[in-house]
């Protein structure tokens, strides 16, 4: 069942990137590599960016608004990643099942990316409010 609010989707995009990383091993093995658990340095500067700044932001809601604008710049990050894995699996003739999976992956972040975005607006207006 799909959680509410910004907390819930956050739980939510928690449990579905350990799916795909699940999944992004099997197009790993399909491909004939073992997968390994490098950290992406771009998204490990996003992570650590968002932590120092979260740090200082002491408003609950001015920080609810960081943490969703955190979020979508993430989901962005992923989908532009899977757009381009998804360019190369064509480009070598990737088989179909890898190719759905990561499809699979991709048109998720995307609808993650319009779950933030969603929620956004209301986190706005929330702060915009009480001001
Ligand atoms: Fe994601």
């Amino acid at each position: 069942m799909r959680a509410e609010g910004l907390a819930g989707a956050v739980r939510d995009l928690r449990e579905e990137t350990r799916e795909h990383a699940l999944q992004l091993e099997q197009v790993f093995r399909a491909v004939g590599a073992e997968p390994s658990s490098n950290l992406s340095p771009p998204a490990e500067t996003l992570a650590d960016h968002h932590e120092q700044l979260a740090g200082a932001i002491s408003d609950d809601r001015l920080a609810d608004v960081f943490h969703a604008a955190t979020a979508i710049a993430t989901e962005h990050h992923a989908l532009a990643a899977y757009e381009s894995l998804l360019g190369l699996a064509d480009a070598v003739g990737l088989d179909g099942g890898a190719c759905g999976l990561l499809e699979r992956n991709r048109d998720e972040e995307a609808r993650a990316l319009e779950r933030l975005r969603g929620e956004l607006p209301r986190l706005v207006r929330a702060l915009a409010e009480r001001s």
